[in-house]
């Protein structure tokens, strides 16, 4: 199996570039599916694929920007095609627990005639220090629209430790696991830990789903702003307070805690000001 190339697709990005360095390490040969990669790939440019699917063994897809956007379902099934005509044996698609377009993407993978892996992940925990609500945290007050709602928050660690084994193990073929964390936290509690583990004040505010939009159309435009707000609707609305058991199918180990991310994270300076 070493000697196969393995398309980590987003190997830029929160689960990806921990998947690729995992590979990596363990001697795999790892084709960086990026648009800034030796052989570029790139969503919005379908004449990349085959180029960057040429040779490889297994892929790892991850969609950018999500499996929400209009258009995505068809280039994820286009990319199937491409990946059966390179002869690629299995995908690996990351996808979002709760979003219906997600769901319909894992479908159109899972009937493609390519073995799969589908991961069906939780809210990650890295949105807090490597995404869009680090700067909040920063800030002292992280603002989401989910009112009371539990969250069972993922370690993107276990989502690149299930990929890494699903990628390189075939008793993971034609397996679905719903990736989450050990425990359901709501906002306040995962504000909280935060703020311990960082040592500043950090709480959580609530806000409408109008503010979200609001503030996302600042961020990003009206169009980027209504697609994640459907996409927050549709997921903080509770039907993901549940926990999943995928980390421990896959792995045999229990999910990470988010305090040990949280200090994990603090400890490694993901909080710390640019001087
Ligand atoms: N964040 C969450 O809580 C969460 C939860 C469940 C599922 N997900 C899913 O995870 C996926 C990744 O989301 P993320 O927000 O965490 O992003 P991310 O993986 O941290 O980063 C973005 C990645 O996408 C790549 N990218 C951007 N535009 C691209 C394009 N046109 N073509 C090819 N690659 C492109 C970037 O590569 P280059 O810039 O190097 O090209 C980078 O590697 C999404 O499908 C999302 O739905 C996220």
């Amino acid at each position: 199996m070493q000697n196969q190339t393995i398309l980590v697709i987003g190997s830029t990005g929160k689960t990806g570039s921990r998947i690729a360095a995992i590979l990596a390490e363990r001697g795999f040969s790892v084709r960086h599916g990026s648009r800034k990669a030796a052989i570029p790939f790139d969503w919005e440019a379908p004449e990349t694929w085959a180029a960057a699917l040429d040779g490889v063994s297994s892929a790892y897809v991850s969609y950018f920007p999500d499996l929400a956007f209009p258009g995505a379902s068809e280039k994820i099934e286009a990319l199937t095609k491409v990946a059966a005509e390179a002869g690629v044996k299995r995908l690996v698609l990351l996808s979002g627990r709760g979003e219906s377009h997600a769901q319909a993407a894992e479908a159109i993978v899972a009937k493609s005639g390519l073995d799969y892996t589908l991961v069906r992940a939780s809210w990650f925990a890295q949105n807090f220090s490597e995404g869009y609500l680090r700067d909040q945290v920063l800030d002292g007050i992280v603002a989401v629209p989910a009112g009371t709602v539990r969250e069972p928050i993922v370690d993107v660690d276990d989502i690149a430790d299930v990929a890494v084994a699903a990628l390189t193990e075939d008793r993971h073929s034609r397996q679905f696991y719903e990736v989450t964390g050990p425990r359901l936290l709501g906002f306040d509690e995962m504000a909280a830990e935060l703020a311990a583990a960082t040592g500043r004040p950090v709480r959580y505010m609530p806000i409408t789903f109008d503010a979200f939009h609001a503030a996302m159309t600042e961020a990003g435009g009206t169009f980027v702003a209504d697609v994640f707000t459907a996409i927050s609707r549709e997921v903080l609305d509770g039907r993901n307070e549940s926990l999943g058991d995928g980390v421990q199918r896959a792995l045999g180990r229990a999910p990470r805690d988010f305090t040990d991310f949280a200090q994990a994270a603090a400890a490694q300076g993901a909080w710390r000001k640019a001087a």
